[in-house]
């Protein structure tokens, strides 16, 4: 039996139509000449929900052989595909987490996603600070303890949202943070945007549902080798009995005509993985640990070898260091502050060299200086998005509650969290992103929006 059931399903459908007369209005490439020319076949792919080729709001046909083939890959107890990105599957993991009540606890440097899924829940967050790498400064994400913490302060908290890993490919001891969780009989979901690989090759951390997440947002796009926009939203024996919350949530947010296109190559990702893990993940693996350097984030936590973060004592040495690869055609994913980022792709490596030869001889960064370590906050987004609102000049905003999310991009991780009270801290990063020319959402010409008091 064939392990692409839906690739075969829509490519029987492709082959044996000859009027498509439903939608989409191209159908099916003779309405878009100019599509065709730029991508020859691909509009051919893009069906809709047509009987044989299933319904993903209601599965039992080939989308829910390919979704059993996704939760076989994971070991989780049911997959679903998702086209919104890991962004639909935060919210819909948070709000079916949250449909009868109860408070979130986050990590106050999550995705952006986040505030949509407190808003979808309409519920209270509490922002838990990461720890800190002692050298290079980066996020390790929450630990254990603060999240245990948390849950004593916050009896009302029924899931916990970990990153895992952060950006940066570190994973944080998610086993001891769902041993926390459990303890207080609260879920746990795994932000898994850039772990979606996670315990396909030895050199990775722990896939984050062996390591004991109950409901997991896989980045397929971001880190397991599909087209950009999928995700697959994995739950796990601890979220069984909660399979008819999950489903009611993914389908009061997602789109009625998901893209085949977008679920074939989902499909495909996942058998590959499912056959040959080492095609994707030898060769990447090992080319992207020859990237020796001593300006190289290594943290003592699992790390995704196949994300090669810099670390520079100044913005403009790593902006400088960005600007000669890119003139030999070489993007990584961004620089911000003094960090740059490059993330391996999978299969057979392409150029890496020139990253690892211009890394080789750039030295160990200073120390970074110890952040400030931000008190446990709990916000409600939701009513400071709904509150009359004014604005104020930066500078003159401290000790006001941010009625916007504000994040410098990239890496687009809120600075400001609607409804946080804003920080003399929070002030200064924010004014030093904007005096180095960097974007900042939700700040017009150093005007922000703060709740009325
Ligand atoms: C940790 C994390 N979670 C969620 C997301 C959202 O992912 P997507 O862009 O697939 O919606 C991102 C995107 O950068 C992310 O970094």
């Amino acid at each position: 039996m064939s392990d692409t059931p839906l690739t075969d399903a829509v490519r029987r459908y492709r082959d044996s139509v000859r009027a498509r007369l439903h939608v989409p209005a191209h159908g099916g490439g003779p309405g878009s000449p100019w599509l065709d020319a730029l991508f020859p076949g691909l509009a051919g792919w893009d069906v809709t929900e047509q009987p044989e080729l299933d319904d993903l709001s209601h599965p039992d046909g080939p989308l829910a052989a390919a979704q059993d083939a996704a939760a076989q890959l994971y070991g989780a107890a049911q997959a679903h595909y998702l086209t919104g990105g890991a962004t639909q599957g935060v919210h819909a993991a948070v709000l079916a987490s949250l449909l009868h009540g109860g408070a979130l606890l986050a990590a106050r440097d999550s995705h952006r996603s986040l505030l949509g899924a407190a808003l979808l829940a309409n519920a209270d967050v509490v922002l838990v600070s990461p720890e800190r790498d002692p050298h290079f400064g980066v996020s390790l994400g929450p630990s254990a303890k603060s999240v245990g913490q948390a849950l004593a302060e916050h009896p009302d908290i029924r899931a916990v949202l970990v990153p895992y890993p952060t950006y940066l490919g570190i994973a944080p001891d998610l086993g001891a943070i769902a041993r926390e969780a459990h303890a207080h009989g609260v879920l746990t979901i795994a932000d898994a945007a850039h772990g979606a690989h996670f315990g396909w090759h030895p050199a990775l951390p722990q896939a984050p549902l062996a390591a004991g997440a109950d409901i997991v947002v896989a980045g397929m796009h971001k880190s397991g080798g599909s087209l950009t926009q999928t995700a697959i939203l994995l739950a796990g024996d601890g979220a069984l009995g909660m399979s008819d919350d999950l489903a009611l949530a993914l389908r009061l947010i997602g789109t009625s005509s998901p893209s085949y296109i977008l679920m074939t190559s989902l499909e495909q990702a996942v058998a590959q993985a499912a056959r040959d893990p080492g095609y994707l993940l030898d060769s990447a693996i090992a080319a992207a640990q020859r990237v020796e350097s001593a300006a190289r984030v290594m943290t003592g936590l699992p790390q995704d070898p196949l994300r090669v973060a810099l670390q520079f004592d100044r913005p403009d040495l790593a902006s400088d260091f960005c600007g000669r690869l890119a003139q030999n055609a070489l993007r990584g994913e961004y620089f911000e502050e003094g960090l740059a980022l490059f993330i391996v792709p999978f299969g057979p490596p392409r150029h890496i060299d020139l990253l690892t030869k211009a890394a080789r001889d750039l030295s160990r960064p200073r120390p970074a200086e110890p952040g400030p370590v931000l008190p446990l906050e709990r916000i409600a987004p939701a009513r400071a998005l709904r509150a009359r609102r004014t604005r104020r000049i930066l500078q003159e905003a401290v000790g006001c509650t941010a009625a916007d999310v504000v994040s410098v991009v990239p890496p687009g991780i809120p600075a400001l969290w609607p409804g946080e009270r804003i920080s003399q801290a929070a002030v200064e990063t924010l004014q030093r992103a904007l005096s180095q020319g960097r974007r900042v959402m939700g700040i017009d010409q150093q005007w922000l929006w703060v709740v009325s008091e």
